[in-house]
């Protein structure tokens, strides 16, 4: 209906201005063909007693020939239109008239010969006034006039103007009828043939036969457009929810068929140690194993990593294989045996001394030494041969971890060209002021360039990333892509915020919210009425401890309401030992607690309870449960998943998470409460502010970071990455298939300045 409307009305607009601008001029026109008739008439009254007026007005003392005149004149008069008629003599004297002669009227000038025809505008109207010569034996005797009523011209033609209008607009509206209706016919028709071409064949040609040929370019490019936009909605749907093991484990089979896929890290998913004489499986406490787990368990395949339990090697086979989880086996782990030495000097040393603290703004100051460099050069050569030893293809996707790693892609893809290499850097990437100070950097990130992939939990470490690549190599980079290019090949640079599994294996067996409250409150023996807060970490000094107590004694200070009511129950996992920054990190914490407990604590009330153990992830999970608020107040971490841990342990949809801003996971929990570590007046609000915060403001926050958390989960985490990963081997299929590139490898070297890359065809 809008369309005609809008095709019928400017239709109807514009034969309107026809008609109001031609209407008048066919009126005219009419006037002017009555007028001549008119005249006409005239003439022949004229003709027809002309001679007899002619011959009684010789007589002109006759009076009967006067009375005959006027008869004459008063019977010819008798016509509707004729209105009178006058006899005047050559002098312009009016001798004989009809009775309806106006008397205002004199004679017009005598003629000529031929007639002449004026109008008067007369009382009555218009009137033509028609003057004939009259003449006898050649003698001019004067002149005939008479006079016609012409009003009736105007009255027909206005009439015939008014029908003219009626006529247009009746033919106006007629063809915008009949133009919608064709127009309309022509669009079914083309409708029908694109929905046909676009339907029938969306992939050839083949639809084409019967459709209007004046339609085929367009269905051409519309076929087009649907196939891009039914790629990018897929991709767009694929990427954002509904994320399952399933889902993950249909995509690897649909999209990297027959994929040999392994894994390796430093740490192991599970640690036997002995206990006496007693087997005693561990989960360790890291967030890169609370990550990758459930994706292996979804999976299947191989992970490499290294066997730093006592009783490791009695629970592997000959080739140093168990098959994990313990209780339901889904993948295969496979151990890898370190010296003393080694660890030493590639874990303790070059990687969390040297990488560690150069990743993290926490003010540990790095060290770096040779023999720690070529440990960590030795032991990653180590995983690249166990990795070439384990993979069935010559084309396995290798998920690499963490900083442990860095010179291993590059590594793997010196013995494996074919594969595709994903990279997740776990930690913060250092801006290049920062990175510059590590003596092998440039080695580093040629190591990291040997990956397809290269992960990082946010763009800003992507960012600092590339920068720091721009800084010290010489190669391509595309920044509207995120790409590096070297001899070697390209690497994607990429953010994956990395999550946890939904639901958490954790959850299964916990009982409600409200029992967990009373039992763990009755463990530690708190009043059931004493506000608690929990922390959970490694005892490491990125995760800002010491600061969270600090933060504590203000809020008792400022806030002393809180005195009796409020504790922190922080339990942190004892980690890396045999380093000197770590044995400060938990001796301050520990001095610091006590300090506070000593100054504030009374009656049995303790305000901080630290408990410097290893928990398992169900014990973890019943903490973060039974808590009324959780803390978080890393100086610099990569994401922190006990934060997001801590999200899906509340199914209850309440608790307060108080976050540092210098988490990565305070880029998606926006609903937290952002702090920063180091302003502890500015974290002890915070904390007053979350025991504060009323129950549906909380439940609103809760509720949001939930659904942030089970969309993003961790097979979204995994699902992006082999996506693009899926993606990446395709295209290396296709220009291998139809452009015939050669292959080339690098081989690593350390050198002065920028690095050298060698290119050796395959
Ligand atoms: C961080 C690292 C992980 C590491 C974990 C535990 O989360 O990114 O790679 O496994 O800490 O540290 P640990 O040295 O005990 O493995």
């Amino acid at each position: 209906m809008r369309l005609a409307l809008r095709f019928i009305l400017p239709l109807l607009v514009v034969l309107g201005l026809v008609s109001w601008m031609f209407a008048p001029l066919a009126g005219d026109l009419i006037e002017g063909w009555l007028r001549a008739d008119v005249e006409e008439r005239s003439q022949l009254v004229f003709a027809s007693i002309a001679d007899t007026v002619a011959g009684l007005a010789g007589a002109t003392t006759d009076q009967a020939a006067d009375h005959t005149i006027d008869l004459l004149f008063q019977r010819i008069s008798q016509d509707k239109r004729l209105l009178a008629l006058a006899l005047c003599t050559t002098d312009g004297r009016l001798t004989h008239r009809s009775a309806e002669w106006p008397r205002s009227l004199g004679c017009p000038p005598a003629p000529e010969g031929v007639p002449e025809f004026s109008i008067e505008h007369l009382t009555g109207g218009p009137v033509l006034v028609s003057a004939f010569a009259i003449s006898a034996a050649g003698r001019p005797m004067g002149s005939l006039v008479i006079l016609h009523d012409l009003s009736f011209i105007h009255r027909r033609g206005a009439r015939i103007e008014g029908y003219l209008a009626g006529f247009l607009a009746v033919l106006a509206i007629a063809a915008a009828a009949v133009t919608a209706l064709v127009a309309r016919l022509t669009l079914r028709r083309w409708l029908s043939s694109v929905r046909r071409g676009l339907s029938v064949a969306c992939e050839s040609e083949d639809g084409e036969a019967g459709m209007a040929p004046e339609v085929v370019p367009m269905v051409r490019e519309m076929r087009k457009m649907l196939r891009d936009l039914d790629l990018s909605t897929a991709l767009a749907e694929e990427a954002r929810s509904g994320w399952t093991a399933d889902r993950l484990r249909g995509l690897l089979r649909s999209k990297l068929p027959e994929a040999d896929l392994l894994v390796v890290s430093n740490r192991e998913p599970y640690i036997h140690n002995l206990q006496g004489s007693h087997v005693v499986l561990q989960r360790p406490a890291s967030g890169l194993v609370t990550a990758l787990e459930p994706i292996m368990q979804a999976c299947g395949g191989t992970w490499v990593a290294h066997g730093s339990g006592t009783a490791d090697r009695m629970t592997a086979d000959d080739g140093d294989h168990l098959p994990v989880p313990p209780d339901a086996p889904s993948y295969t782990l496979r151990r890898l045996w370190l010296s003393d030495e080694e660890q030493d000097g590639y874990y303790y040393g070059f990687a969390n001394e040297g990488l560690w603290p150069l990743c993290h703004i926490a003010f540990v100051r790095p060290t770096f030494r040779a023999s720690d460099w070529e440990q960590y050069v030795a032991v990653n050569r180590k995983f690249a041969d166990a990795v070439v030893a384990e993979a069935r293809m010559p084309n396995p996707v290798v998920l690499v971890q963490d900083y442990h790693f860095a010179l291993l892609p590059r590594m793997i893809r010196e013995r494996l060209p074919d594969a595709t290499i994903v990279t997740f850097w776990h930690i913060p990437w250092p801006n290049p002021e920062m990175f510059s100070i590590c003596p092998w950097k440039e080695e580093i990130l040629n190591g990291l360039l040997g990956s397809s992939i290269l992960g990082f939990h946010t763009q800003f470490h992507c960012i600092n990333f590339l920068a720091s690549v721009d800084r010290f190599l010489e190669c391509h980079i595309d920044r509207e892509h995120s790409t590096i290019g070297t001899c070697g090949g390209t690497t994607l640079i990429r953010p994956y915020p990395i999550s946890i599994e939904w639901p958490p294996a954790a959850m299964a067996g916990q009982v409600p919210v409200a029992e967990c409250r009373e039992s763990v409150r009755r463990g530690f023996h708190l009043s059931p009425e004493i506000r608690l807060a929990v922390g959970v970490e490694r005892f490491d000094y990125t995760k800002g401890i010491a600061d969270r107590f600090r933060a504590v004694e203000s809020l008792l200070e400022t806030h002393p309401e809180w005195l009796g009511r409020f504790t922190l129950l922080q339990v942190a996992a004892p980690t890396r030992g045999r380093l000197a920054a770590y044995h400060a990190t938990q001796e301050e914490a520990e001095a610091v607690a006590e300090a506070i407990n000593l100054r504030f604590g009374r009656d049995g009330w303790q305000p901080i309870i630290l408990v410097a153990k290893h928990h398992e992830p169900a014990e973890v999970f019943a903490l973060l449960r039974a808590a009324d608020l959780c803390l978080v107040s890393s100086l610099h971490d990569g994401m922190n998943l006990v934060a997001k841990e801590f999200v899906a342990a509340r199914d209850d949809e309440d608790g307060v998470l108080v976050l540092s801003t210098f988490a990565g996971a305070s880029r998606e929990l926006l609903e937290g409460l952002i702090v920063n570590p180091y302003d502890i007046a500015g974290m002890a609000e915070a904390i007053h502010r979350g025991l504060s915060m009323p129950a549906d403001q909380r439940r609103e926050r809760m509720k949001l970071m939930r659904e942030m958390v089970k969309e993003h989960n961790i097979y979204f985490w995994a699902g992006r990455m082999l996506m693009d990963a899926a993606r990446m081997r395709k295209r290396r299929h296709i220009e291998r298939q139809f452009a015939k590139v050669p292959q080339q490898s690098p081989t690593l070297h350390s050198g002065k300045g920028h690095a050298r890359l060698r290119a050796v065809a395959d």
